[in-house]
């Protein structure tokens, strides 16, 4: 008789153990970028609700913010790194193919050989690394896992494309996801439709670059209209899903945050879920552009820093974007 295979028990319930992120130290306001783009601080302001981003400097690499941001969030969860079972990092501006970044940030922290890969899911790619960790920690692969969002758009944004140049910005967010006696993280609500492929991508593939005469960096392009729209009606009904999946509804949660793409989106999301006046909104868009798989934890971590958001409280993330592909949970803040 062939030998029966162990199942294993992971934990009965998870939840975010502490978070943490980094803010490159270049503020970059509208009006350095306004010339190359023909554009205006006040257009900028208006449709988009950004007032100035983060750019990294040279020293501030998907690797350093990463490490940065994860060093905070595994001392808020007091959580040493050699107790960490995987790293998870959700980028899509980390230029090397392969190895996955995961690999180095994991060794720089002291967590080898924790399991290390990174996920390329973008803008959503924060929500999925949450969902995947509290998966892995229930079904008992992994005991601690730490879920990384990071980017650094600044390189792979074309300064003179309109449509990109003013949203796009760089930093990292990252928490530590483990077990916990109630629950913490609800379903995940996530899924993509490829059918939008074109919507938000790298323009050109990279055997195009190698074709070309003078190899030039493909940035990235984006639909800006199409994705708005699509954003600001399809975005609150996953939102929605994922209180309905949670158990919960607008009445129990505390705070709100979106992925921080622009202001018009989130004001739309609240209004389509009529969110209680007192549900605290990140709005961190506003001072820190679209960070892209960084902007979630940013925003979250952010809020919990100033005093807005408290340990304790319900938070509802959604984050959407190339692919397109989304995803959304209910969480206890840490
Ligand atoms: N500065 C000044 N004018 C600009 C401009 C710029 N940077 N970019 C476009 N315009 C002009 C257009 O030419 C157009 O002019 P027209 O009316 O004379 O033809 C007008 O502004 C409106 O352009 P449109 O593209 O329809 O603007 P919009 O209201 O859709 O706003 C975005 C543009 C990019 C801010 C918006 O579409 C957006 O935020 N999209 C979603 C981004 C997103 O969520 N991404 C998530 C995944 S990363």
């Amino acid at each position: 008789m062939a030998a029966s295979i162990k199942t294993v028990d992971g934990a009965r319930h998870t939840r975010i153990l502490g978070m943490g992120s980094y803010r490159p130290s270049r503020v970059v306001p509208n009006s350095e970028l306004v010339d190359a783009i023909q554009s205006s601080d006040e257009w900028i302001r208006t449709r988009s609700g950004i007032i100035e981003r983060r750019f990294s400097e040279d020293h501030e690499t998907v690797q350093m913010m990463s490490v940065e941001s994860s060093r905070k969030a595994l001392a808020h969860a007091e959580i040493d790194p050699a107790q960490l079972d995987c790293v998870v990092v959700a980028t899509v501006s980390h230029l090397m193919q392969t190895p996955a970044v995961a690999t180095l940030i994991s060794d720089e922290l002291g967590s080898t050989p924790a399991a290390a890969f990174d996920i390329s899911a973008a803008c959503a790619g924060f929500c999925h690394g949450v969902g995947l960790a509290s998966d892995m920690v229930r079904s008992g692969s992994a005991k601690y896992v730490l879920a990384i969002g990071v980017e650094r758009l600044s390189e792979i944004t074309d300064p003179t494309d309109r449509g990109t140049a003013f949203i796009f910005a760089d930093g990292a967010g990252a928490a530590v996801i483990g077990p916990s006696e109630v629950e913490g993280i609800g379903p995940v609500v996530w899924g993509a439709d490829g059918s939008k492929y074109d919507y938000i991508r790298q323009k050109q593939s990279w055997s195009d670059v190698l074709k070309m005469e003078k190899a030039l960096m493909p940035h990235l392009r984006m639909d800006g209209n199409p994705v708005f729209r699509w954003a600001s009606f399809e975005m609150a009904k996953i939102a929605s899903e994922a209180l309905d999946r949670a158990g919960i509804t607008v009445d129990d949660l505390d705070v709100f945050v979106p992925h921080q793409a622009n202001m018009r989106i989130i004001d739309a999301m609240a209004r389509t879920l009529k969110l209680p006046e007192r549900v605290v909104i990140a709005r961190d868009v506003a001072y820190q552009g679209n960070t892209s798989a960084a902007s979630v934890p940013l925003a979250a971590d952010a809020l919990l820093r100033s005093g807005e958001a408290k340990s304790g409280d319900i938070a509802l993330f959604v984050a959407f974007g190339a692919g397109l592909s989304y995803a959304a949970q209910v969480v206890t803040l840490p």
